[in-house]
């Protein structure tokens, strides 16, 4: 694995050292987080949990007596879980995955899904997975605690397709193989982006001639404000080559650690193969929690049972709400940084959580400790997410845990710490401050 030009150099450090900073400074404004806004939460108070979980015991005693019911949700349960039928039936009907329950192990947050499948896939010392760079950092970091080489695909995201190719055979000139590829096809964790349809579908022709797995992570898919939805790759799959991973982390709460994996029906082709990779995965899951909190399986059943599986109606409040994140960011980041146009830029995201801010200086743990101590404002440097230094220069920030007004003191905040920073590269080299008012009077 290549190393990281930050400070923080492993994914523990960073997420230890992100605490901290909002630990020291608790009035700061954080565009840091990744996380679900709580504003829904209390549709979650624990008469609904109760709720849920009686939904689940009423349908559960149609298939066994009380006593059954009751062991089966107090007792070790199967590895693979118990709702599986119900995730399938969700996952067709809101993301167009065709998951039979036989494929499916029901997991503890996409999180476990990741660590399983990256230890089963790459089993040998010279086993890759390939990721793009910029990447979400639980991937690379079940990856680190499972020993699995990582290697970043080259350049942007332009031709993945061409990257992958390229970097497989180089991996195997150098007598490695490429094993698995981890995509976030939708919104992606940390920079917004989405994958085409025309580039998935050259991905999977790719990924299918050099029989790499594609690991499908798809949190964010539910989360579109604009434009039209493009088909996961496991929907475009017809050569078994993708796996699924799906969470309720953001469509329910996190802190159920409920999600899923989804085979193919085929592993390329072969079923039996793709039989006993599920038993591998099984196996390792075995080992690892040994099964998925029936009680947090139980209570995600009810919830789908009370919304006839589809969570589409449940998200919509939340859709809203961060689709006006969304545009409130946007909006200020025109007004912030209209003095700097063409010297800092950024995406303008259709969905998901977060957008990438690019600078014209170096952006590192010591800037989001000056951002914070100066300005109150917590951002997370895309270097954090980065298998090298080309992303030195770039932000992430996040528009879903936060409201309007913090959003707007928030950009207005970090474009102050910007134009001081540009005002200091100037004067020392010696040129006129012309641009460093941005941030100034926007809030
Ligand atoms: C890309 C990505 N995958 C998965 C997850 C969710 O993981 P989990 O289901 O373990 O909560 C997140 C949450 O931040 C994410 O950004």
């Amino acid at each position: 694995m290549q190393g990281n030009s930050m400070q923080p150099s492993s994914q523990a450090t960073v997420m230890n050292f992100l605490n901290e900073v909002a630990g020291r400074f608790p009035t700061a404004i954080s565009l840091a987080a990744g996380r679900p806004t709580e504003r829904f939460f209390d549709r979650l108070q624990p008469s609904a949990l109760l709720r849920a979980l009686s939904r689940y015991e009423q349908y559960a005693s149609g298939r066994g007596t009380k006593r059954d019911v009751m062991a089966s949700l107090l007792q070790y349960g199967r590895t693979a879980g118990m709702i599986e039928e119900l995730i399938s039936a969700q996952l067709s009907r809101d993301e167009g995955v065709v998951a039979t329950p036989d494929r499916l192990i029901v997991t503890a947050g996409c999180q476990e899904a990741l660590a399983l499948c990256l230890a089963a896939l790459c089993p040998e010392p010279g086993d890759v997975a390939l990721v793009c760079n910029p990447t979400y950092i639980g991937a690379t970091g079940a990856a680190d605690a499972s020993g699995v080489a990582i290697v970043a695909l080259p350049g942007n995201d332009d031709d993945l397709a061409a990257s992958v190719a390229h970097t497989a055979g180089e991996l195997r000139r150098q007598g490695r193989t490429a094993r698995v590829l981890y995509v976030i096809p939708d919104f992606d964790n940390p920079t917004g982006r989405v994958i085409d349809e025309a580039q998935r579908v050259a991905l999977l022709a790719v990924c299918a001639q050099q029989r790499i797995v594609v690991l499908e992570d798809n949190p964010y898919g539910m989360f579109r404000y604009d434009g039209q939805p493009v088909p996961p790759m496991a929907a475009l799959d017809s050569a078994g080559s993708v796996i699924y991973l799906s969470t309720y982390s953001k469509t329910l709460c996190p802190a159920l650690r409920v999600g899923s994996l989804t085979l193919p029906q085929t592993l390329f082709g072969d079923r039996t193969a793709r039989m006993q990779l599920f038993e591998e995965l099984t196996q390792r899951k075995s080992f690892l929690t040994v099964n998925t909190s029936q009680i947090a399986q139980a209570i995600v059943a009810g919830l789908l049972l009370e919304q006839d599986c589809s969570l589409r109606k449940w998200v919509q409040p939340a859709v809203d709400l961060y689709r006006d994140n969304r545009d409130t960011m946007l909006r200020q980041l025109d007004r912030v940084f209209a003095p700097l146009a063409g010297t800092i830029g950024w995406n303008r995201p259709d969905g998901g959580f977060f957008l990438s801010l690019d600078l014209p200086f170096r952006f590192d743990a010591e800037a989001v400790t000056a951002c914070a101590v100066e300005h109150g404002v917590i951002v997370m440097p895309m270097a954090f997410f980065a298998l090298d230094a080309s992303q030195d220069r770039r932000i992430r920030l996040a528009f879903s845990s936060v409201d309007a007004a913090q959003i707007a003191a928030g950009v207005s905040a970090l474009g102050a710490y910007i134009a001081q920073r540009i005002e200091q590269a100037e004067a020392a080299a010696g040129v006129a401050p012309a641009l460093a008012t941005a941030g100034a009077g926007s809030a």
